[in-house]
């Protein structure tokens, strides 16, 4: 059993330098690599120094040249607008040479950073497209968040050109983008010299003269571009992810490496032949996109879907199954959540039974831990592999996977499978040493990290040194908890800093906290991630009205409310401010968030010894209960 899986693993860690350049051989360099693996080259290992390469190239020109010109690159699918769109290779070539012809024309050179702050049209895919044409660097921003969380992002990437759009369409409302990027532009530091803005039929928006340029009349001026090679180490994207604080991590992502991974990715962990159609139900905003809407699809010669749409409400629970009918998808790849969605609305599947879902051939499920229940669940209505994968934007690809187009490993219900070729993940005790097989410990990756994760932080070498290098000196630190079983599978629980994950969303409590504590009535404050059975956490924020403060409880806990959502963004789904007297401190005055977490998720609570005074434990309870928490449709 698995001695197939067995022998390439194996391979892969006691030979990486011959694993990894054979990969590359599915590559076009420009110029071939002096080394594959270089440990003098940054914090941490680079791979394919002294290559030059172009990531555009591979991913459209590459595929145009070597026939597949008319073969769909991208299906848009949009149930928001009523559009079903097709673009070949040779299509989606063109309109991204054209589209770097416009970038260049604003001055857009090597190197240089773009914005891309976009809803899911094909003009976000062709923006991405034609940063990495001119060797610039682009970093989206999810369209979810708020002015300010896109002013950060300006501020630390200095971006020469913003490419937008008037709006993004939500199922029940419009989200005009342009005033949410005006105030960004006015509170960023930085200003970009352009900005290049999607006019959509649903809702234009009026250009700010002197800065911004219709993407239409960009497009028709400019001339098209040809692929400017770059070096294999330089970077392809930034990419801003939650960190412990306000201050979002700018994960870099470099061009050969990322190219090598994501190639090998798509057959030996997905199992897609080049041709077929793969379906990334998710963002460009996100690393899922990035790694599997766009560039693993198209490096590897599959067709990809970008899909405008929600599982359910767009227009019902069988959008899913209509996408992966009309369009032939053989693989799709969303979060967990989404089929918790599904299941809520149509538990038994009736929708299912109007398509024809024969040829599609796995589901692949990451972004969080996947439930046992809805892993059988989808199993039970798909009759294909569902395989749990676990990853992190900072590793652009799947650390533990159950990886199909190897071998088919058997299926451990709450575990990712066991660590991809490349990847060697031991669960470490406080000390750094590997804890016993099923003794829970900090997940971490012995170094070196295979191609295609990050080598550095955008600006900020130190936090990536000590984010994720400094605790276990040989390891990267992944920051999720578990533990591995004696058969090498991988059961990652929780996270060790206070991430938690919304539908799939990574998003920093801390950072929560950081906009609470700002308003003026509130002395101090805790949010905690706590169980929803929809969207896997929920943030919820405790806190406590400064001395003196006689205003209406309720008042102020909307104002609180409506000040994430101003800040941060709905993304954060921040819906549950409540006011308490006190919060539970230990007697050294620090908060204890996990006692108020199982709290509020009704576990058993056991009084921590270190507790200033347990009388607060069931005050907190009293106050929830109250508050009608939990509420009753979690
Ligand atoms: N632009 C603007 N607003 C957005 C947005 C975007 N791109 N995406 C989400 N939002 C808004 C939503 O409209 C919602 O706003 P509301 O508070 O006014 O209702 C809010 O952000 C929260 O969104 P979300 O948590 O996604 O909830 P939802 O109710 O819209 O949808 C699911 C729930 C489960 C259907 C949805 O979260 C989903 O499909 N998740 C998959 C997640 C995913 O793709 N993750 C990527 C990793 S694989
Ligand atoms: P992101 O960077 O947004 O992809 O979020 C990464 C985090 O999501 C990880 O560190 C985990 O905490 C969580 N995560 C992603 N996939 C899984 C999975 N399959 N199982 C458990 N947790 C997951």
């Amino acid at each position: 059993m698995s001695r197939r899986f067995e022998e390439i693993y194996r391979s892969s860690l006691e030979a990486p330098e011959e694993f990894w350049a054979e990969a590359a051989e599915a590559i076009d360099w420009e110029r071939r690599w002096d080394r594959v693996l270089d440990d003098g080259a940054g914090p941490v290992t680079r791979w394919f120094t002294g290559a030059r390469v172009n990531t555009c190239h591979n991913a459209l020109d590459r595929h145009v040249d070597g026939g597949r010109a008319d073969q769909a690159a991208l299906v848009y699918d949009s149930p928001v607008t009523g559009t079903v769109e097709r673009f070949t290779f040779r299509e989606l070539r063109d309109r991204v040479a054209r589209f770097a012809g416009a970038l260049a024309d604003r001055g857009v050179q090597p190197g240089d950073r773009v914005v891309v702050y976009m809803p899911m049209v094909p003009e976000a895919v062709i923006a991405m497209l034609a940063c990495a044409r001119l060797g610039a660097v682009h970093s989206v921003v999810f369209g979810g968040f708020a002015a300010d969380e896109l002013a950060v992002r300006i501020d630390d990437a200095r971006p020469r050109v913003i490419v937008s759009a008037s709006c993004g369409i939500e199922p029940t409302r419009i989200v005009e983008y342009k005033p949410l990027l005006d105030r960004a532009i006015e509170r960023s530091t930085h200003r970009p010299e352009s900005c290049i803005i999607l006019q959509r039929e649903t809702h234009p928006c009026e250009l700010t003269p002197g800065r911004d340029v219709d993407w239409l009349e960009a497009e028709a001026a400019a001339a098209p571009r040809d692929c400017v090679p770059v070096a294999a180490t330089d970077p392809l994207y930034i990419l801003y992810t939650s960190g412990t604080t306000g201050r979002p991590k700018g994960v870099v992502r470099d061009n050969g490496g990322h190219l090598v991974a994501l190639h090998w990715s798509m057959r030996n962990i997905y199992g897609v032949e080049p041709g077929e159609t793969y379906w990334a139900a998710s963002d460009v905003g996100w690393v899922v996109g990035h790694s599997y809407i766009v560039y693993g699809p198209l490096v590897h010669g599959n067709t990809t879907v970008l899909y405008e749409g929600k599982p359910v409400g767009t227009p019902d629970a069988g959008a899913f199954w209509r996408v992966i009918s009309d369009h032939d998808v053989r693989v799709l790849f969303t979060a967990p959540t989404a089929f918790r969605a599904i299941r809520r609305v149509d538990p038994r599947g009736e929708l299912l039974a109007r398509y024809d879902l024969s040829r599609l051939r796995a589901l692949f499920l990451a972004g969080e831990r996947t439930d046992p229940d809805t892993l059988s669940w989808a199993q039970e209505m798909l009759g294909v592999p569902v395989v749990d994968h676990w990853w992190q934007t900072e590793t652009g690809w799947p650390i533990c996977s159950n990886c199909l187009g190897i071998e088919e490993l058997p299926v451990k219900l709450g575990s990712p499978s066991r660590s991809v070729p490349g990847w060697d993940v031991r669960a470490l005790d406080e000390e750094g040493q590997e804890v016993a097989p099923g003794a829970t410990g900090a997940l971490a990756v012995k170094l070196p990290l295979p191609p295609g994760s990050l080598p550095t932080l955008w600006n900020d070498e130190e936090t990536f040194r000590s984010s994720y290098l400094e605790r276990f000196p040989g390891y990267y630190e992944t920051a999720d908890a578990g533990f591995i079983d004696e058969d090498g599978y991988v059961f990652v629980m929780s996270r060790t800093d206070d991430i938690i994950n919304v539908a799939g969303h990574r998003l920093s409590t801390g950072a929560i906290e950081e906009v609470i504590a700002a308003h003026p009535d509130v002395a101090e404050c805790a949010v905690v991630g706590v169980a929803d059975s929809l969207k896997g956490q929920l943030p919820i924020g405790l806190l406590v009205l400064s001395s003196g403060c006689d205003r209406d409880r309720g008042e102020v806990e909307a104002e609180v409310v409506a000040a994430v959502r101003e800040k941060i963004g709905p993304v954060a789904a921040f819906k549950t401010a409540l006011v308490v007297e006190r919060l539970p401190k230990t007697r050294s005055g620090k908060i204890l968030r996990g006692t108020v977490r199982k709290i509020a998720d009704a576990k058993p609570v056991r009084t921590p010894a270190t507790i200033e005074d347990p009388a607060v434990l069931s005050e907190i309870a009293e106050s929830l209960r109250r508050a009608g928490w939990p509420p009753t449709n979690s």
